[in-house]
């Protein structure tokens, strides 16, 4: 419920933004509600409305570019924080840290004067091989809601807004800008609806941006669907909707729909869709001026909220960038979100002062990740890789050895330029990094079918270059007192634009661990990327440390975990499959596909797949470990307030060591009446505990935790009866177990 004081404020804004929009010419409104530069929206110098400056993204924010090119501004001004990306950030499970890492990246974009940062994305993981992934959160909407919400809220205290991406069910990156999804109304309100509404209902999310991909034929950026009867009507949403860039294709269905802003790569601004197209539509009388109007005022709404006009102006949050303090927060974060998979033997925390001589292996240890990616890729300030942290950590007095291990060849020309001067476009020339119309999508389609022609290519270059480098690596490994592994993938894979060919480790790497672990069985392998892959060797390692792209400070993080000054706390937000072949998209090829594809599985997604079909992953959904070990006891249920079901139960760190442990809550239906998952994140919670202490943790089940959607009500309703209620250390590991019944 509002207060009386703000609800007066927001009768005084509406009043204000009815007599600005009477203001407003027909041009001008046109001028505002789509790009005037490839990140900004037309001004309104007249009336002080300023433009919406816009920036990409989710690991901090952008470079700037030139305004009608997609070429880099070439500033030294831009370099910023590298932020932890939303997959590391979800392994966490630390919705405070979450709110931090949301205000860094708010102060950021607000300090280098932006008014909306294109993040954060939460699309539900559907498949590994999505090339977005490392973008995304998690395969489940509740953990995925419960970390956006409070991110957004960190970014909005500094007077920026989050566009929270893409609405809805961005899930592949295959045939993107056409692709159209077949999914029923039970699996997109259970499953790829739910954080998209928390953004907005918990989160305030002042904008939203719509996705490239049909959602049941309509494009998600002109969907009366999504935009008008969910996101307005039903959630009550009132701020502003912003294309995805390019996502608007059709000027009278984006005019008669809540799409706000179109934003596009096209430097052709003055033929967007919502520019003279549409003023040429309301001169035919086809659309009114109210469609328009109804717009702007959205824009206007959000532009008030962020003190960008109106009486607060003067007291709006300036931001800063580069800020040391930040530091601390992101180097947390990658502290958190590191996920130890296996440790047997104890061979995880290495003693310093045993080491004297320690070989490092692999390319990824010397790689920095910030500038790629696609419209996530950052201009760092710094980025420390696990070598450097490994070097800083140790000083002059322990010898460390590298060897890159595998050969990784360089990128194409064609493929350094931005993938969204080329995406759209079959690029003659380019170096001008102008996207050209190609409406037909052929230029992204063969865009992608050259990189992954690509990759076949390399991979003749790679079997020629290894077998020397796995030489001199194994020489390295065998002389040493300890040996890292530093492998995984990097932005070739893990990026915008095409999804990944398979599951498997690329550059031969598996071969190579494999020979590693022959000679020291001991070796510590560990991974950056940010998508799971196969581990076909995993039985024979001892350890395995997972760590997602995880910011600037990442080989400091990276160095305090290996010598046990951190103790890891992550665990996936997402399952690591056994292979690739396991996962319910290889099952019903309905992944990757270029124009259609039918979410066939419905809710059976991630972990609630595995679940059903008793799929054993490689490591499960919640699964990670830690340096010591935790008790789970007591657990009793007690339903309150009538409804609320009230947990508690007690968790004790039975090690050596200071520790956390994320607790994770699941419902499992007895009776349901209709078909259910066997289970369901709910809730969670991170317990920090020092060695030999325990808690008493008390968690509340809401009314709504335990609803299902009914489509022929359209509406979630709870069915009466029995629940198990699951206290686990990960989705197959439950400690604890309980019933509550629901009246
Ligand atoms: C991406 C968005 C991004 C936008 C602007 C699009 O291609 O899908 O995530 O925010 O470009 O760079």
């Amino acid at each position: 419920m509002l207060k009386k004081d703000e609800k007066k404020d927001e009768k005084k804004r509406e009043k204000e933004i009815d007599k600005l929009v009477k203001k407003l010419t027909l041009d001008e409104k046109i001028a505002m509600i789509h790009g005037a530069s490839l990140f900004r929206s037309g001004a309104v110098e007249r009336l002080g409305i300023p433009a919406i400056e816009t920036s990409d993204g989710p690991m901090g924010v952008r470079a700037e570019f030139m305004d009608d090119r997609w070429i880099p501004s070439g500033n030294q001004d831009d370099m910023v924080s590298y932020l932890p990306s939303n997959s590391a950030l979800a392994s966490s499970w630390n919705p405070a840290l979450a709110r931090k890492m949301g205000h860094v990246l708010g102060a950021e974009a607000r300090g280098r004067g932006k008014d909306v940062i294109l993040a954060p994305g939460i699309n539900i993981k559907r498949d590994p091989r999505c090339g977005r992934n490392f973008e995304y959160m998690s395969e489940d909407p509740a953990l995925t809601a419960a970390m956006a919400v409070p991110f957004i809220q960190g970014v909005q205290e500094n007077d920026v807004a989050a566009c929270v991406k893409h609405f809805a069910a961005n899930v592949q990156e295959t045939g993107r800008l056409v692709v159209d999804e077949t999914i029923d109304e039970r699996t997109l309100y259970e499953l790829y609806l739910p954080a998209f509404k928390a953004a907005v209902q918990e989160g305030g999310a002042h904008s939203i941006m719509g996705a490239y991909n049909k959602i049941n034929g309509e494009y998600c950026c002109e969907s009366k669907t999504l935009l008008d009867r969910i996101l307005r009507e039903e959630w009550g949403f009132d701020g502003a909707v912003i294309s995805d860039w390019g996502g608007v294709h059709n000027t009278k269905e984006a005019a008669l729909c809540s799409m706000d802003l179109e934003m596009s790569v096209f430097p052709d601004f003055d033929e967007y869709k919502l520019a003279n197209p549409l003023k040429e539509l309301i001169e035919k009388g086809e659309v009114s001026e109210a469609a328009v109007d109804a717009k702007v005022k959205n824009l206007l709404r959000m532009m008030y909220r962020l003190k960008m006009i109106g009486s607060k102006k003067d007291n709006r949050e300036k931001g800063v960038y580069n800020a040391p303090a930040s530091r601390e927060t992101i180097l947390r974060t990658a502290e958190e979100s590191a996920v130890l998979l296996k440790n047997e033997n104890h061979t995880l925390p290495l003693d310093e002062k045993k080491v004297k001589k320690l070989a490092v292996i692999g390319a990824n240890a010397a790689k920095v990740h910030s500038n790629g990616g696609g419209s996530a890729e950052i201009k760092a300030l710094y980025e420390i890789c696990p070598l450097a942290g490994l070097k800083m950590y140790l000083g002059g007095n322990t010898e460390v050895v590298y060897a890159p291990g595998y050969y990784v060849p360089a990128k194409p020309k064609a493929f350094e330029v931005n993938w969204q001067a080329t995406s759209l476009d079959d690029l003659k020339d380019t170096t001008v990094g102008q996207a050209t119309r190609d409406e037909t999508g052929e230029g992204h389609i063969k865009g992608e079918q050259e990189r992954i022609a690509q990759i076949e290519r390399d991979k003749a270059e790679i079997h020629e270059k290894n077998p020397s480098l796995f030489r001199q690596a194994l020489e390295l490994a065998k002389n040493a007192d300890a040996v890292i592994f530093v492998g995984g993938l990097n932005h070739d894979y893990d990026s915008e634009g095409f999804d990944r060919p398979d599951m498997k480790l690329p550059y031969e790497q598996d071969l190579l661990i494999e020979e590693l672990l022959k000679v020291r069985k001991d070796t510590i392998v560990t991974f950056v990327g940010g998508s799971p892959v196969e581990m076909p060797w995993r039985e024979q390692a001892q350890a395995i440390l997972w760590t997602y792209y995880a910011g600037m400070e990442t080989g400091n993080a990276f160095a305090k975990i290996i010598f046990g000054e951190v103790n890891p706390s992550g665990k996936l937000a997402e399952t690591f499959p056994d292979k690739y072949e396991d996962c319910v998209t290889a099952k019903n090829g309905q992944f990757g596909v270029w124009d259609k594809i039918a979410l066939e599985e419905g809710l059976y997604c991630g972990y609630r797949y595995f679940d059903r079909q008793r799929i054993k992953p490689a490591f499960c959904f919640g699964h990670g470990l830690s340096y010591t070990n935790f008790e789970y006891s007591g657990l009793t249920l007690k339903a309150e307030k009538g409804k609320d079901v009230k947990l508690t139960f007690t968790v004790k760190n039975v090690g050596k060591r200071a520790g956390a442990e994320i607790v994770q809550i699941y419902i499992a239906p007895i009776a349901a009446q209709v078909d259910r998952p066997d289970k369901e994140l709910k809730t969670f919670v991170k317990v920090e505990l020092s060695a030999g202490r325990s808690k008493k943790v008390s968690l509340t089940l809401k009314q709504e935790d335990f609803m299902h959607f009914d489509v022929q009500l359209h509406k979630f309703i709870a069915d009466a009866g029995d629940y198990e209620i699951l206290v686990g250390a990960s989705c197959e590991d439950i400690r604890l177990r309980g019933i509550a019944t629901l009246n």
